[in-house]
């Protein structure tokens, strides 16, 4: 069989490293040329204007529950291997569907609620103070692992309540596992590794599972441990599944909220001043950096039944990938959707998702970013990018963030 040429079978080159450094180029082209195609690397179809992505997000022929996605192409003794993995990722929410997922959804949704989110503002302040005193006396600070990443991995920890010195193991479980969900289609090594992440967070959490059922703590993980509807309450299982999906979700996204947003400001400096001039325009601001350079570039669906999407005929069983980064830069949707504009009208992008599975965590990870962009605009209000600093991207088409962000800080405004 003639293998076919990559730039057939993946015409918008979403799959070429080069492609990390801007991936906007080639969705605006497929929203152009085919909005709705078949990427034969992937074995998916890609959907990428706006109307289609929304009403793919509401559309309950489109299944979540798709972790068979994971292990296609496996031999039966690497799928048995791989049991705990898929028990596992088959009760996370986002792998589930009604009646399951609306169940488990509210069952967590009364431990995890916006308004317990938004007591932890005063304290995410702190948080990101501390990190922002450690740079203090220096001309520059690398953003992404002196600030984006510790921020998200010590909140999530200490919302759930765990020791503080474990974070740095949490943290790589988390990226093992991003390397198996953030792919089109991944590796053996990636299944592997996420493997075993997945065997490591078991392991600890068990033990500290059982000891919030005999001696509750004040902490979101005896919340879930002990949060019950009518009788009803999360399984071990579902447990286990929600820890990791809670650890896994608070993570990278929001580590990439910030790096994604910052470098956006740092590459508009008028809109950064705009920014420091009036901060009351920050809310806004933080979902104008969702949509233009999304953390999350795509999810995933798997058809029910035959059905229709934008013209195209999708057969049951096929995958659909619904292209959020590119359904934000969507023109017939947001006027000049190339322009950052933290002033924007229309501020209801697809980041977050839509619909049942719409982002649990949505109003922590904004919180972050908002207490983040903050304090450094009131503390370094000349900060600019390092001259000459080469930027490189994770390497993952399906998550998008920064490996590192050198910044030269300024003087500090008291
Ligand atoms: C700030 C950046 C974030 C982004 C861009 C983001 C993105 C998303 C998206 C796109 C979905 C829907 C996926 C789908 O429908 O297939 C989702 C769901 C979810 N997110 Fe987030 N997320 C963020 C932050 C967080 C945080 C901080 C947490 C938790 C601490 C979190 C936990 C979850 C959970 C549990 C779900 C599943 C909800 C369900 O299945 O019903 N996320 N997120």
């Amino acid at each position: 069989m003639t293998a076919i040429p990559m730039e057939v079978a993946d015409p918008f080159g979403l799959l070429h490293p080069e492609r990390r450094k801007d991936p906007y180029s080639g969705y605006a082209r497929m929203l152009r040329e085919a909005p709705v195609h078949f990427c034969e690397p992937w074995g998916a179809w890609l959907v990428s204007r706006y109307a289609d992505v929304n009403a793919g997000f509401r559309d309950l022929r489109l299944l979540s529950a798709r972790t068979g996605q994971f292990s296609a192409g496996m031999s039966e003794e690497v799928r048995k291997m791989m049991e705990p993995l898929a028990r596992n990722l088959s009760s996370w929410t986002l792998f589930l569907d009604a009646p399951s997922h609306t169940r488990l959804r509210g069952l967590i949704s009364k431990a995890f609620t916006p308004r317990m989110m938004e007591a932890l503002r005063p304290r995410i302040q702190a948080l990101v103070g501390e990190l922002l005193d450690a740079a203090r006396g220096k001309e520059r600070m690398e953003i992404i692992s002196e600030l984006a990443n510790p921020l998200p991995v010590i909140v999530i920890g200490e919302l759930l309540g765990l020791p503080r010195e474990d974070r740095y193991r949490l943290k790589r479980w988390s990226d093992q596992l991003a390397g198996l969900i953030g792919t089109g289609r991944p590796t053996q090594e990636q299944v592997t590794a996420g493997l075993n992440a997945i065997l490591e967070f078991e392991a600890y959490f068990r033990t500290l599972i059982a000891q919030r059922r005999t001696a509750p703590t004040n902490d979101l993980l005896s919340a879930l441990v002990h949060a019950e509807e009518k009788g009803n309450l999360l399984s071990e299982q579902e447990l286990l599944s929600t820890c990791t999906m809670l650890l896994f979700g608070g993570h990278e996204t929001t580590t990439n909220l910030i790096g994604n947003g910052l470098l956006a400001l740092l590459r508009h400096p008028e809109q950064w001043e705009l920014l420091c001039a009036s901060p009351e325009l920050l809310p806004d601001a933080v979902e104008e950096f969702l949509r233009y350079d999304p953390p999350v570039q795509f999810t995933n669906r798997e058809a029910a039944v035959d059905m229709e999407i934008g013209g195209q005929a999708i057969r049951k069983g096929e995958r659909v990938m619904l292209m959020m980064a590119a359904a934000n830069r969507d023109p017939a949707h947001f006027k000049d959707p190339d322009r950052l504009d933290v002033r924007r009208e229309e501020l209801r992008h697809m980041t977050l998702g839509m619909g049942p599975h719409y982002c649990l965590g949505a109003a922590l990870g904004r919180i972050e970013a908002q207490e983040t962009f903050a304090a450094l605009m009131r503390r370094f209000p000349r900060l600019k990018l390092e001259p000459g600093a080469t930027l490189d991207w994770v390497d993952s088409a399906g998550f998008r963030g920064l490996l590192s962000l050198p910044v030269v800080l300024g003087a500090e405004a008291r």
